[in-house]
């Protein structure tokens, strides 16, 4: 079967933006929530978001730009309040997530609009969200400004919050069948988790054996 293959430098953005969020997936979902200056607290979901070091505990969102060029609320309460949180989203939380992504006035809160509930964090003021299933709180650590439309900002996580039940303390394991987190696919499309199983990792000396014993 004949190969595609692209040069992302010679393609339209949003044409590279489809190429790219269609291919990587699943992708997590950080409902994030942040502080503005009057205030309200704003919610608003980003799936360019991930977690890339334990030390120092670092997450990154992908922030771009609004159409007309100036900043998300998300990326201005960043950068004026220094601290965030990252509410992880469950499959439970799906709808109300995606009512966080209407383009609101910066007066009507997100938490309001989707009738969800507040809860204080521990180590910063930037408010969590009650149903979610597990929240990370985030110092501002620094932002990329990669481009005119694109911040990464990395927050360090300074506190975890986990949902009763779904976190085992002596085993430091998450209970899979009760977390069911929400993937985010591409356009409308979201996923659950599919049945889990193992791969187990192999040293090179008990692949060597398995080699030479077949
Ligand atoms: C599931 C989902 C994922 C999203 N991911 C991103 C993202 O990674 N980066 C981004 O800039 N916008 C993303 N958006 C769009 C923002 O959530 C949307 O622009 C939101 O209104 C921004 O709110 P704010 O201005 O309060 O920060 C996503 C929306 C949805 C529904």
């Amino acid at each position: 079967m004949p190969s595609l293959s692209y040069d992302l430098a010679t393609m339209k953005q949003h044409d590279r933006y489809k190429l790219l969020i269609s291919l990587v997936i699943p992708r997590p979902i950080a409902l994030v929530t942040t502080l503005g200056p009057t205030g309200i607290v704003n919610a608003a979901p980003f799936s360019f978001f991930n977690i890339f070091s334990e030390s120092p505990p670092l997450a990154v969102l992908g922030l771009q730009a609004r159409p007309n060029g100036g900043l998300k609320d998300t990326s201005a309460h960043i950068r004026d309040q220094g601290a965030f949180v990252i509410n992880l989203v469950d499959e439970a939380l799906g709808q109300q997530m995606n009512q966080c992504a209407v383009d609101f006035p910066p007066e009507v809160s997100e938490i309001d609009a989707a009738k969800l509930h507040l809860l204080p964090s521990e180590k910063i003021k930037i408010p969590r969200i009650a149903e979610a299933p597990a929240a990370l709180e985030c110092r501002h650590f620094t932002t990329l400004e990669v481009s005119a439309q694109r911040r990464l900002a990395i927050g360090e996580i300074v506190h975890v919050h986990v949902r009763d039940g779904l976190w085992d303390p002596d085993k430091m394991r998450i209970d899979m069948a009760q977390y069911r987190p929400l993937a985010r696919l591409f356009g409308n499309f979201y996923a659950s988790l599919g049945e889990p199983f193992t791969h187990v990792r192999q040293s090179y000396e008990e692949w060597e054996k398995e080699r030479t014993s077949e």
